[in-house]
Formats: C-alpha cells, sequence, structure tokens
C-alpha cells in the first residue's frame, strides 16, 4: 500500500505483441502469492459498458469511426473504469494492474493518428479525475518484432481475424512506438522503458525489481 493506504496503481503499456498482457499477468501472480490485495483490468474493457465500447472500437466492420469520435470512445470507456473500478479499488488499498490507460491516447490517437499530445493529455485529465498511475511500464519492441508476434498471438487466443487498430499499416504503429517513447523522455519519474526483445521470464523480472523500490512491495 501507498503512505495513504491506498493501493498502487500500475499500467502496462506497449505496441501490439509487445507482451504486455502476459507480463501483467505474472506480476498479478506475484503481488497475490505475496498476500497482497490486487486486481488486474484492461482498457478499453474492464466492466460492462466500457467492454462494449470496446466491441465498438475494435470491430473491423466499424471503418467510418472518425478519429476524433475514436478518442473521445476511449475517454468514454477510461472514465467509466476509472469511476467503476479501478478509483474504488484503489481506496479500499487493493493494488490495480491495467493492460493499457492514458498513455495508449496518447501515442495512438495523439501522435500517430496527429490529434496532438496536448489535446490528448486534457481530455485524459478530465476523463481520470486525478486518478494517474504510480507506475508505468512501456514494453518497448521493434515494430517488426510486434507483428511477427501477433499472429501466433492470435491463433493461441483462438482468433482469425486482425481487429480494427492492428489492420493499421506498420508506419501507424511505428509511430505509436515512437509517441509512447516521447512520453516516457518527458515522465521518466512514472514511465519506465523496458526492453521486451528479450526472453519473457527477463522481462517480468525487470518489473519486479523496479517495483520493489516502493514501499510495502519489496517481497514482490
Ligand atoms: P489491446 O489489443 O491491447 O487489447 O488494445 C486494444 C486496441 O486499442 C489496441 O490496438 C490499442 C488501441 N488503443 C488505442 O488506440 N487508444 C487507447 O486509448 C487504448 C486504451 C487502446
Amino acid at each position: 500500500m501507498t503512505e495513504d493506504n491506498r493501493g498502487y496503481f500500475v499500467t502496462f503499456e506497449g505496441i501490439e505483441g509487445s507482451g504486455k498482457s502476459t507480463v501483467a499477468r505474472a506480476v498479478l501472480e506475484r503481488f497475490l502469492q505475496a498476500g497482497l490485495e490486487c486486481i488486474i483490468t484492461r482498457e478499453p474493457g474492464g466492466n460492462e459498458i466500457s467492454e462494449k465500447i470496446r466491441e465498438l472500437l475494435l470491430d473491423p466492420a466499424n471503418t467510418s469511426i472518425s478519429p476524433r469520435s475514436e478518442l473521445l470512445l476511449y475517454m468514454a470507456s477510461r472514465a467509466q473504469l476509472v469511476g467503476e473500478v479501478i478509483g474504488p479499488a484503489l481506496e479500499s488499498g487493493t493494488s490495480v494492474l491495467c493492460d493499457r490507460f492514458i498513455d495508449a491516447s496518447v501515442a495512438y490517437q495523439g501522435w500517430a493518428r496527429g490529434l496532438g499530445e496536448d489535446v490528448v493529455a486534457d481530455l485524459n485529465s478530465f476523463a481520470v479525475a486525478g486518478t494517474v498511475p504510480d507506475r508505468t511500464y512501456l514494453l518497448d519492441l521493434e515494430v517488426g518484432d510486434g507483428f511477427e508476434r501477433g499472429p501466433d498471438r492470435r491463433e493461441a487466443e483462438g482468433q482469425r481475424s486482425r481487429d480494427r487498430l492492428e489492420l493499421e499499416k506498420r508506419a501507424f504503429h511505428e509511430k505509436v512506438r515512437e509517441g509512447y517513447l516521447r512520453i516516457a523522455s518527458r515522465e521518466p519519474g512514472r514511465v519506465a522503458v523496458i526492453d521486451a526483445s528479450r526472453p519473457l521470464e527477463e522481462v517480468i523480472e525487470a518489473v519486479l525489481r523496479n517495483l520493489r523500490v516502493l514501499r510495502g512491495l519489496k517481497k514482490l
């Protein structure tokens, strides 16, 4: 727990195929093994309303969603998740691990789609109303690697087709990676860049090592 008895809020970010979901689940296991209260959630999604918004956003048939509308749908999903799940959990002393959060909108919509990082940051502030991550792990990987891992992951999950965002061209994903690295260089205190090209165990250990410096998390 943090000094004011709130849980820790930790987010995982990265391009498609960076392994962030697997790493987040492994970190959850370590929290629970250490006897710490912790939940995991994801964006967009994590509650009934936001999962409906997720379907809208990722459906490959929805080619007519405009960039601004897309941005606001991500924000609506985020506001709902913070109000319904993340905020109450943190207040009750439970730590929250979230697979993507505010930085995804800055990297994807703000930088890669060109809507503007500052505009997105302002909307993020409104949507989360002060609930910002204590730590963010940017699992950094070259776009080529991510794209190679993508089909394997989909196969493992029994999915056949790419979602609307995965269908974007490689140049878009290069921009997303660049957007993420820009955030990390602006906020080195919150965002740790983790080299995700290493074996999974090493990536997980790098995240845990960084978390152990926080009060109450030494036993992770
Ligand atoms: P996922 O594949 O990690 O579940 O994420 C869903 C997709 O949504 C992924 O392509 C990234 C994208 N996304 C955004 O474009 N903006 C956002 O704010 C978030 C949270 C996700």
